[in-house]
């Protein structure tokens, strides 16, 4: 037996699977350690000490970022990694067309050799965590080992980490193993490197029959950090076809009208598309006596209650948000969340030990530290900060926080948006007629790349749901079970589409976004409770220009005319762009989708080529 007596923990475990699980694992990476992770705060500062030590973290400014580290990555570590993203059902048909696939016993034979010894000289550390409330009907835990200092700290902003968790599991409960290592082992006596990982070889690995996740070779995000995107996406979403609810990449807000009613509505969109900038959203100063309140930036799972309503929570309990292009005024809010406590990955360091961004101040400041740990040069034209560089932080700190993004039964949901970013096509705001069109809008949504890392820039990406690189299986199927789904429930939340990003003749954006969002949010919330009014379009029912509140901004009814007009020309692509979608996976596509697409189709021709809301 290798290293078990050098286990320590404060707490006793029960759970006679768990134990033996943590005993395989041990016997096979062959760690120097075992420590049992517990959650509390001394843990979190021994280790972000240790970190110190090691030269991973710096620590920032105690009076300008109190408590708060930055750290550089490995330069073939920054971002999750799909190409090399796996889901590995025991049949191929099962994962679809979208997923990466390798047969279950093929890739765990690959792993086992690349697992042998891995964590030699490190500690393995075993983290019980809850996604979710502890305790709550809606959450559920994990169990994630790691060799990683960072991945705990990280885990300890992002989840509930402890013993509390243990308690809950009892002898016999449920959970999701999640196994990551660094892949990077240490020879007696060899010193280790700033970010430990394996530059070659990488493997995330979710096998959703058995509720289970192998990382290896990355210390990075959703690739290490295996609660958020492994877990509470690729697996729960498999979990929640099986068991009947809903595992999305969502973000939640909750809004507040004069007269104190709530409504909350969730919200899907792809990476970078400002989800967080969204979910914070600080109102026009003319809204007074509107509140947007934050219940989660990026991850919702939504049960159907006794009520008949679906309720929804964060199963996070940090935001790991981008922190390039986040300032003062796009999201004040984030800003408030990340100024203390706060861990910042691959950002710029300043000579006073505090963090820059592009985006953050329209001017640099002088002797920046760039993401690679070299002074930087502003002339050399390469950024000072890594473009997905990262703040980790706790979501308790964010000053718009809802009263209730921690309560039990979730909140209910009353409306689902979904938007992606296109510079045409799609108007401003629309809504769905109905679910099953609303389960088609969100099937068929695109959104043009901004990074050229997953293709061509500019170009758009079908990303059904924004789920295209999260869902755990058939993406056909999970079209089938958003169908069903809605067939169950008796008032079924409203669905609508929105587009922040159309853009002018000259490429310039018609609409201004941010705070102003409210003004297409109030329209959305007040629809919602039967107090606004709309228009039928060929695509769905919008709103005519005085059903918007302009107050406090120019924007006139003809620049209003220009993000919501629907051009047939580009509508005729665009359908020709949702069959090619559909043909990918016809073998599961629900067959409603090709009669709604004859729907459109047909409803597009009886209009005006363009048709447009001041012309009805
Ligand atoms: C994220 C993403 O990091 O969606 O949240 O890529
Ligand atoms: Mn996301």
């Amino acid at each position: 037996m290798v290293g078990i007596e050098k286990h320590t923990s404060t707490y006793k475990v029960n759970h006679t699977e768990l134990k033996k699980w943590v005993q395989q694992i041990v016997e096979q990476c062959q760690p120097e350690r075992v420590h049992w992770c517990d959650g509390s705060k001394e843990e979190y500062d021994v280790l972000c000490k240790e970190l110190v030590e090691k030269g991973t973290f710096i620590k920032l400014n105690t009076e300008k970022r109190p408590n708060s580290y930055a750290c550089f990555s490995d330069p073939s570590d920054v971002a999750r990694v799909e190409d090399r993203t796996f889901i590995c059902s025991r049949k191929k048909e099962d994962a679809g067309p979208t997923n990466n696939w390798v047969d279950p016993k093929e890739m765990k034979n690959t792993l086992s050799k690349l697992l042998e010894g891995c964590m030699k000289g490190r500690t393995m550390y075993v983290i019980p965590f809850s996604m979710g409330p502890v305790g709550s009907n809606i959450s559920h835990i994990g169990i994630e080992i790691t060799d990683s200092e960072y991945v705990v700290v990280n885990m300890h902003l992002m989840t509930r980490v402890g013993k509390k968790v243990v308690d809950t599991l009892g002898s016999d409960g449920e959970f999701v193993k999640a196994l990551h290592t660094l892949g990077a082992p240490l020879s007696l006596g060899q010193k280790d490197v700033k970010w430990p990982c394996n530059p070659t070889t990488k493997y995330i690995v979710h096998y959703p029959e058995e509720r289970s996740i192998v990382s290896y070779g990355s210390g990075y995000g959703g690739n290490a950090l295996l609660g958020k995107k492994c877990f509470a996406l690729r697996i729960a979403s498999s979990m929640a076809e099986e068991e009947g609810w809903l595992a999305e990449h969502m973000l939640i807000l909750g809004v507040e009208s004069p007269d104190k009613e709530k409504t909350y509505v969730a919200a899907a969109f792809p990476s970078a598309c400002g989800k967080t900038n969204f979910a914070m959203l600080i109102p026009p100063k003319e809204f007074a006596g509107w509140k947007v309140t934050t219940v989660g930036d990026d991850i919702a799972w939504i049960k159907p209650g006794k009520d008949g309503r679906l309720h929804a929570i964060n199963p996070e309990a940090g935001y790991f948000g981008v922190a390039p292009g986040t300032n003062t005024k796009s999201n004040p809010n984030a800003m408030l969340t990340i100024s203390k406590n706060t861990i910042f990955t691959n950002v710029a360091v300043t000579d006073d030990g505090d963090v820059w961004w592009e985006g953050m101040t329209k001017e640099a400041p002088k002797n920046l530290t760039d993401w690679r740990g070299q002074k930087w040069d502003p002339a050399s034209g390469k950024p000072a900060a890594h473009p997905n560089a990262r703040f980790t932080a706790p979501a308790s700190q964010c000053p718009s926080i809802d009263s209730d993004w921690e309560n039990h039964n979730g909140v209910p949901i009353s409306a689902f948006i979904f938007g992606g970013r296109r510079s045409n096509t799609i108007p401003l705001i629309y809504q769905a007629h109905n679910w099953n069109y609303g389960v088609y809008l969100a099937a068929t949504m695109g959104s043009e790349m901004t990074a050229a890392a997953f293709g061509e820039v500019g170009k758009v990406r079908r990303d059904p749901f924004a789920m295209l690189p999260f869902c755990g299986y058939h993406m056909g199927d999970y079209f089938n079970h958003w169908l069903q789904f809605g067939r169950d429930i008796p008032n079924p939340p409203r669905i609508f589409g929105v587009n922040w990003f159309r853009k002018d003749d000259k490429g310039n954006f018609s609409w201004p976004g941010f705070g102003d969002n409210m003004r297409v949010l109030k329209w959305i919330v007040e629809k919602v409770r039967g107090k606004s009014n709309a228009v039928e379009s060929p695509i769905g029912w919008m709103p005519h220009y005085e059903d918007i509140d302009w107050t406090g901004l120019d924007f006139s009814k003809q620049q209003f005319d220009e993000i919501m007009v629907i051009d047939r020309e580009q509508w005729k692509t665009e359908l020709h762009s949702h069959a090619e979608l559909f043909e990918r996976m016809y073998d599961r596509l629900p067959k409603e989708f090709i009669f709604m697409r004859e729907l459109l189709l047909s409803s597009l021709w009886r209009s005006p080529e363009k048709w447009s809301v001041e012309g009805e």
